[in-house]
C-alpha cells in the first residue's frame, strides 16, 4: 500500500423522490400530530417513492449526479458499492443492479448491510480499495426505500423515516501523509450485536421468508445513540490525528434532530457547524450522510479543502465515523 495515497471525494450528489408527505397526512392515517413530530423529531416532511421506483433507481440518480460533479461518466466507475438495508431484491446486489443501469463497466460491486450506519460503513471499505490502488473511480452510494419497511399502524415509527439516496465519487489522490491532505483521514467502526432488539426488522428470507416491518424501542435507541456515536467519533478524530476544534462541519446522520445536538453538545461541536436536513427528508437510512454532504455543498456551506466529520449510528446496533477533508 502506498501510504501517500488518499481516497478523495471529487463529486457528490443526492437524490429524493418527488412525492412529499408531510406530518399532517400522516396524523391523517395514525394518531400523531404536526406538534409532536416537530418536537420530539426536528422532522416536517418525508418522500416516498412510488411503487415503480426502486432503490437502484433513486441510487442510479444520486450517482449520475456525483459522477458529473466528479466530471466522469459511468465508463469510469471500477468499484460500486451501495450500502442499502432497502435492496430491489434479495441478490443481485443493489449494486449490481445499479451498475448495469448505470452502463459501467465490468468490475466490482457489491452491498454494504449496515442499516443507518451504511454509508460510514461504505466509505471506509472504500477507502481500502482506492488506497490499495484497486480502485481508480469507485461510487459510494446510500440509497434507501424505508418506507417500504414501515408498519403503517405504528407512529412511534412510521413518522421517522423516508426514501432517498446520496452518492459520493471517491478517487485516489497522492497525500503528505498529514492532516491537510484531501480525502479520508480516519475512520472507526463499531456493532454491538446484543442490542439487536432495540431496533430490527422482523422479517428475512431465511426466517419468516417475507420482508418483515421495522421495530424500535425508539428511547432506547436514542439513548445509546448520544453515548456511543461521541466515542466513535473521538476514535476517528484521534486516527486520523484531528481535535474536534478542527472540524469545519458536523454532517452526522439524519435521525433525530435532538440526537444530532445531542451529539453535537457531548463532543463540543458548535451548532453552527452541524448540517442538519432531517426536517426535509427524515431519516433516509443509510442515504442520510450524503444527503446532508450534498445539501452542504450545494447552498454553498461546505468548500472543498474543509474538514469534515461524518458520524451515524443504525441497527444491529452499528455505529461509525468518517473524518475527511473534502
Ligand atoms: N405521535 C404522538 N405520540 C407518539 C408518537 C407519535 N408519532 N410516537 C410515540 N408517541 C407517544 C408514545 O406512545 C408515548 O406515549 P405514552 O407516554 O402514552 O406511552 C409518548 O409518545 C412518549 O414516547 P417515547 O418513545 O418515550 O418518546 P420520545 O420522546 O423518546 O420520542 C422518538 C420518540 C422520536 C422515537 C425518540 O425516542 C427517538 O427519536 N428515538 C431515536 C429513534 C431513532 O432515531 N431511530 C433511528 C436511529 S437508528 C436509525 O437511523 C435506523
Amino acid at each position: 500500500m502506498n501510504p501517500l495515497l488518499r481516497s478523495v471525494v471529487t463529486g457528490v450528489g443526492g437524490h429524493l423522490p418527488a412525492t412529499v408527505v408531510t406530518n399532517d397526512d400522516l396524523a391523517a392515517i395514525v394518531d400523531t400530530s404536526d406538534a409532536w413530530i416537530v418536537e420530539r423529531s426536528g422532522i416536517r416532511s418525508r418522500r416516498k417513492a412510488t411503487d415503480d421506483q426502486a432503490t437502484s433507481d433513486l441510487a442510479v440518480a444520486a450517482a449520475r449526479i456525483a459522477l458529473s460533479r466528479a466530471g466522469r461518466d459511468p465508463g469510469d466507475v471500477d468499484l460500486i458499492i451501495v450500502a442499502t438495508t432497502t435492496p430491489d431484491l434479495t441478490f443481485p446486489a443493489t449494486a449490481a443492479i445499479v451498475q448495469r443501469k448505470l452502463g459501467a463497466p465490468i468490475g466490482i460491486a457489491f452491498d454494504i448491510q449496515a442499516v443507518c450506519s451504511g454509508f460510514v460503513y461504505a466509505m471506509s471499505v472504500a477507502d481500502n480499495f482506492v488506497v490499495r490502488g484497486l480502485a481508480r473511480c469507485a461510487l459510494v452510494i446510500g440509497a434507501e426505500t424505508m418506507t417500504r419497511l414501515m408498519d403503517w399502524t405504528d407512529r412511534g415509527t412510521c413518522v421517522l423515516f423516508g426514501d432517498g439516496a446520496g452518492a459520493v465519487v471517491l478517487e485516489p489522490r497522492s497525500g503528505e501523509g498529514t492532516i491537510a491532505d484531501r480525502g479520508i483521514l480516519g475512520f472507526a467502526l463499531r456493532a454491538d450485536g446484543t442490542k439487536q432488539d432495540l431496533l430490527y426488522v422482523d422479517g428475512g428470507p431465511s426466517t419468516t421468508g417475507t420482508v418483515g416491518k421495522l421495530r424500535m424501542q425508539g428511547n432506547q435507541v436514542f439513548r445509546h445513540a448520544v453515548v456511543n456515536i461521541s466515542e466513535a467519533v473521538i476514535a476517528a478524530a484521534d486516527t486520523a490525528g484531528v481535535t474536534m476544534s478542527q472540524v469545519d462541519w458536523f454532517i452526522p446522520h439524519q435521525a433525530n434532530q435532538r440526537i444530532l445536538e445531542g451529539v453535537a453538545k457531548r463532543l463540543g461541536i458548535d451548532g453552527n457547524k452541524v448540517i442538519s436536513t432531517v426536517a426535509e427528508h427524515a431519516n433516509t437510512s443509510a442515504a442520510s450522510i450524503p444527503l446532508a454532504l450534498a445539501t452542504g455543498i450545494e447552498d454553498g456551506r461546505i468548500k472543498p479543502g474543509q474538514l469534515l466529520l461524518l458520524e451515524a449510528m443504525g441497527g444491529g446496533l452499528t455505529w461509525g465515523a468518517v473524518v475527511l477533508r473534502l
